[in-house]
C-alpha cells in the first residue's frame, strides 16, 4: 500500500513511524514534511502548499497513493479531502463540512446540543460587537474566563484566565484578526483526549490520554499547541472511555451522519471529567499533537491497515485494536521565544536525534551545521516504561541529553498522575 501523509510535524513523525512499521505499506510519502522524515518516506516540499486541494490532487495522482492520511486541521478545512475523493483517492481526514467540528466551535455547540451532550455554555461575540455588548457577556462569566479564536487555531487560540483585563485582551485580538470570539463557562475536573476512529455511525476509540497545555511548570504561562502528553490515564476508571464514546463520540457520529455530514476520520474529544461525568471542550477533526505520539507508540495493530479501513468504510469489521501494556509519555523540547515569538536556526546536537523511538521531530530542519531548530515545538521525547514514574524517567533521560540553546521543556508531564494525585 503506498500512503501518503500530509503535514510536517511531531504528529505526522509519529505517523510515518507507526506506518513504516506495518508490512502492508510498501511505500511512504510526506508533504511537504521536513529532512527529518527521510528516514522514513520520500520528502516533497515543494508541495508545502497542504491547504491547496490542486496541489494535494497532483502530487497524490502523481505518485498513484492508494491512500492519504491529512494530519492537520487547516487542509481538511479547506476541502483537500473531499478533493482527493472526487478523484478516486482514499484519504483519512473527514470533509469540509464534518471538519466544521473543529473549525467553527460554533458549529460543534449545535452539533452538540442536538446530540444531547454536555459541554460548556457559551456565547459567541462577532467582530465588531458594541463595546458595551463585550463588557455585559463578560459580566455573565467568569470568575474563570475562556476566550477562544472562533477560527482555525491548532488549539492554540485559546486564552484560559481569571483576570478580567487578559480575557478582554483576547477578546480584541481575536477581533482584530477579524475572527469570532466564543466566551465559555470554565469547566472543571480533569482533562482527557479521546482519540476515536469513526466511519458513519462506527466508533472505535484509541486509547484515552492527557495533554499538558500550559508552557511551564504547574501548569503556570501561556497556553500552547500542548507541551506534553501521557496515555493511558491510570486514575480513569476502567470503563470511562466507553462511558465517552456513548454518551459523547456516538451521539456526534449520529448527528453528523442526520445532517449528511457523515464523519470519516479521527475525531478528538478533549473533554473535563467533571462532577457529572465528560462534559466537551473542543472536538478537533484529527490527531492531536503532542498526544498522538504517546498514543501510538503503544499501538501494536498495523497502523496502515487501521487507517485505510476507516477511510474505505470498513471499520466496523476491523479486528480490535491491540496495545501494548504499560504508559507512553512524550515531552516536549520548546524553542526559547515559544509560545509567543520562538527563535529559530539553533544547531540541536543529541546521541538519540536519528532514532524515531526516542525522538520526534516537530519543528527541524538541516542547514551545513547540522539539524536546526525550526519551529516553536522543536522536539518531542518518547519514554515508554511498566510503570507511569518508568516511562517519565525515560523520557527526562532522552531530553537532557539533548542540546539546545534557550530551550525549555515541563519537567511534571505525567507527575501528578504517577503520584497518584489525580482522581474523578
Ligand atoms: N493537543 C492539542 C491539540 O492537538 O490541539
Amino acid at each position: 500500500m503506498r500512503i501518503l501523509v500530509i503535514g510536517s510535524g511531531g504528529r505526522e513523525h509519529a505517523l510515518l513511524t507507526g506506518l513504516k512499521a506495518d508490512p502492508f505499506v510498501t511505500d511512504l510519502h510526506i508533504a511537504p514534511g521536513s529532512p527529518a522524515h527521510a528516514q522514513q518516506a520520500t520528502v516533497h516540499p515543494e508541495y508545502s502548499q497542504v491547504d491547496d486541494p490542486a496541489r494535494m490532487v497532483e502530487l497524490a495522482l502523481d505518485i498513484a497513493a492508494d491512500l492519504v492520511v491529512i494530519g492537520p486541521e487547516v487542509p481538511l478545512v479547506n476541502g483537500v479531502a473531499d478533493a482527493l475523493r472526487e478523484r478516486g483517492v482514499a484519504v483519512f481526514g473527514p470533509s469540509a463540512s464534518a471538519a466544521q467540528i473543529e473549525g467553527s466551535k460554533a458549529f460543534a455547540k449545535d452539533v452538540m446540543a442536538a446530540a444531547g451532550v454536555r459541554t460548556a455554555r457559551a456565547e459567541q461575540l462577532a467582530p465588531g460587537v458594541a463595546e458595551a455588548d463585550i463588557e455585559a457577556a463578560l459580566d455573565r462569566f467568569g470568575p474563570h474566563f475562556v476566550v477562544k479564536d472562533d477560527g482555525l487555531a491548532g488549539g492554540k487560540g485559546v486564552v484560559v484566565t481569571e483576570s478580567r483585563e487578559e480575557a478582554r485582551a483576547h477578546v480584541d485580538a481575536v477581533h482584530a484578526a477579524s475572527n469570532p470570539v466564543l466566551l465559555e463557562s470554565f469547566l472543571d475536573g480533569p482533562e482527557v483526549s479521546l482519540f476515536c476512529l469513526v466511519d458513519g455511525e462506527t466508533v472505535v476509540p484509541l486509547l484515552p490520554a492527557q495533554d499538558h497545555k500550559r508552557a511551564y511548570d504547574n501548569d503556570e504561562g501561556p497556553n500552547t499547541g500542548g507541551m506534553g502528553a501521557y496515555t493511558p490515564l491510570p486514575w480513569l476508571p476502567e470503563d470511562s472511555v466507553q462511558r465517552i464514546v456513548d454518551e459523547v463520540c456516538v451521539p456526534v457520529a449520529r448527528e453528523m451522519v442526520r445532517r449528511g455530514t457523515p464523519y470519516s476520520g479521527l475525531l478528538y474529544a478533549g473533554l473535563a471529567w467533571g462532577m457529572e461525568g465528560p462534559a466537551v471542550v473542543e472536538f478537533n477533526a484529527r490527531f492531536g499533537d503532542p498526544e498522538t505520539q504517546a498514543v501510538l507508540s503503544l499501538l501494536k495493530s498495523p497502523l496502515g491497515e487501521v487507517l485505510n479501513a476507516t477511510a474505505t468504510g470498513q471499520l466496523a469489521d476491523l479486528a480490535p485494536l491491540e496495545w501494548e501494556d504499560g504508559y507512553a509519555v512524550t515531552v516536549v523540547l520548546a524553542a526559547e521565544g515559544y509560545p509567543a515569538s520562538p527563535r529559530k536556526g539553533d544547531v540541536i546536537t543529541s546521541p538519540d536525534l536519528e532514532d524515531p523511538t526516542k525522538i520526534l521531530h516537530a519543528g527541524t530542519a538541516t542547514s551545513e551545521s547540522g539539524v536546526v531548530s525550526n519551529g516553536g515545538r522543536v522536539l518531542n521525547v518518547l519514554g515508554k516504561g511498566a510503570t507511569l514514574e518508568e516511562a517519565r524517567a525515560y523520557a527526562y533521560d532522552v531530553i537532557r541529553r539533548i542540546e539546545l540553546d534557550g530551550s525549555f521543556f515541563r519537567t511534571d508531564i505525567a507527575a501528578r498522575a504517577a503520584k497518584g494525585e489525580i482522581s474523578i
